[in-house]
């Protein structure tokens, strides 16, 4: 599926985007682990949710759908889990292998994950090595010099607990050891150099794990857990595209309802908010361990910044809309701190680079960053390569281009937020989608 978007001077009006991804994994894989009935409201109905909930139904987990959103998981505890007869396929989701391949280091079986093309080209390594330190046997493919999927797992009820610091900042390599940390004999101690999302930990302490966290250093012991209703704020990943469309254009003004504020997620308001936008969180409130507020933004003029590396882990997933941000902005931006990007769903300082040119933007690729000159785009034809993120992030380049976008392969923006293109005409943009070609 393709998509046309006609250029747009303004985005204006209020949404609800839908429940965040990386909350809505770990509410159906934790809800399996637990004891008893656990209830999910607001879950993110999208393809790689869906690719988590039903791997969980494979290994013998029975899940309730009640209402839009909604759906019962009815634990196993720990132990309860049988055998999948056929492959456990992830789709393009990278968190459901990792995290999952966490639980099936501990489970006494064989399990297979498999993924699409993209998700067989991403680096395994990063929890392999530190699974099998753990005493589980898994096996890759080897491809690129890199371990990749499918994964073989033959895992062990018998596993070590380590005391391991993470190479990379990542939330999907922390909480795959730290799920197969619940079936190890003695405390996981993780150690991380940077700090990403921490809602696997939030989680688990909601659900009775003994869970400690001093600083950088996060202690779980051997736990079971018990059961109990969650609701997920939206996503602020998704959102992102609307705060950043907004933010960068004069006059616009959007409010985005019951939205995830993670101090662990909100880079991208950090480095708006360094660019001049003016975004406010309203209403704060905690539900269910997770900060959630409603975000405000009044558009204006941004400048162009050097984006504090600090700031690149809490807004890894917006890089591709912040690109565009920085393009709307007078002068230059300067972002480096960015060799994780190159590893996601796409090379997406690769991707987004190439799309941007071809719309004419000034943009320097190097190594681990870009330098990105503000400057007004045409329109024309861009490459996804089937990456959500970049495909959206094309869409809100439509608000600086003079004319329309017709952006490829955006089937995939089913994986995270299927209804994009409701929401974005809901704002005000002029998008539709047609078939290939
Ligand atoms: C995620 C963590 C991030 C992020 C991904 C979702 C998660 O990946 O990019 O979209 O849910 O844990 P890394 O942990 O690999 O950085």
């Amino acid at each position: 599926m393709d998509l046309t978007v006609n250029p747009r001077s303004l985005l204006q009006g209020e949404v609800q985007v839908p429940g965040d991804k990386s909350i809505s994994h770990r509410a159906i894989i934790l809800g399996a682990l637990s004891e008893g009935k656990t209830y999910i409201h607001g879950f993110l109905e999208a393809k790689d949710c869906f690719a988590t909930l039903q791997a969980m139904c494979q290994l013998g987990v029975v899940i309730d759908k009640l209402s839009p959103g909604s759906y019962c998981v009815q634990g196993v505890g720990l132990h309860g889990f049988t055998p999948s007869h056929s492959p456990i396929n992830c789709g393009n989701s990278g968190t459901s292998m990792r995290l999952l391949a966490g639980v099936l280091a501990g489970l006494p079986f064989e399990s297979h994950l498999i993924g699409d093309n993209s998700l067989q080209n991403r680096p395994m390594e990063r929890i392999v090595r530190p699974l099998q330190k753990m005493g589980a046997t898994l096996y890759g493919q080897e491809r690129n010099e890199k371990i990749c999927a499918p994964l073989h797992i033959i895992g062990n009820s018998h596993l070590q607990g380590i005391e391991y610091t993470l190479p990379v900042a990542s939330a999907q390599v922390k909480s795959c050891l730290l799920l197969a940390g619940l079936f190890s004999n003695n405390k996981t101690i993780l150690i991380e150099n940077g700090a990403s999302r921490d809602h696997t930990e939030r989680m688990m302490h909601a659900f009775g794990a003994y869970i400690d966290i001093e600083r950088n250093k996060i202690t779980l012991f051997p736990s079971s857990l018990k059961a109990r209703e969650l609701n997920i704020p939206g996503d602020i990943s998704s959102a992102a595209f609307f705060i950043a469309g907004a933010a960068m254009i004069p006059d616009s003004h959007v409010i985005l309802r019951s939205v995830g504020v993670n101090p662990r997620r909100i880079g991208i308001i950090h480095i708006l908010r360094m660019m001049g936008a003016q975004i406010d969180i309203l209403n704060q409130r905690e539900i269910c361990g997770e900060p959630v507020g409603d975000i405000e933004v009044k558009g204006g003029k941004l400048s162009g910044i050097t984006i504090p590396t600090e700031w690149v882990v809490s807004a890894i997933d917006e890089f591709p809309v912040i690109f565009v941000a920085a393009l709307a902005a007078s002068g230059k931006t300067l972002i480096h701190g960015l060799d994780e990007l190159r590893l996601k769903e796409t090379d997406r300082i690769q991707v987004m680079a190439k799309g941007l040119k071809a719309l004419g933007a000034d943009i320097e690729e190097d190594e681990d960053g870009v330098l990105i000159q503000g400057s007004l785009l045409k329109g024309g034809v861009v490459e996804s390569e089937g990456d959500h993120r970049v495909a959206m992030a094309f869409a809100m380049a439509s608000l600086i281009a003079n004319d329309s976008i017709i952006i490829r392969d955006c089937d995939n923006i089913a994986t995270s937020f299927p209804n994009f293109c409701t929401l974005a005409q809901h704002l005000g943009l002029t998008i539709y989608q047609h078939a290939e070609g």
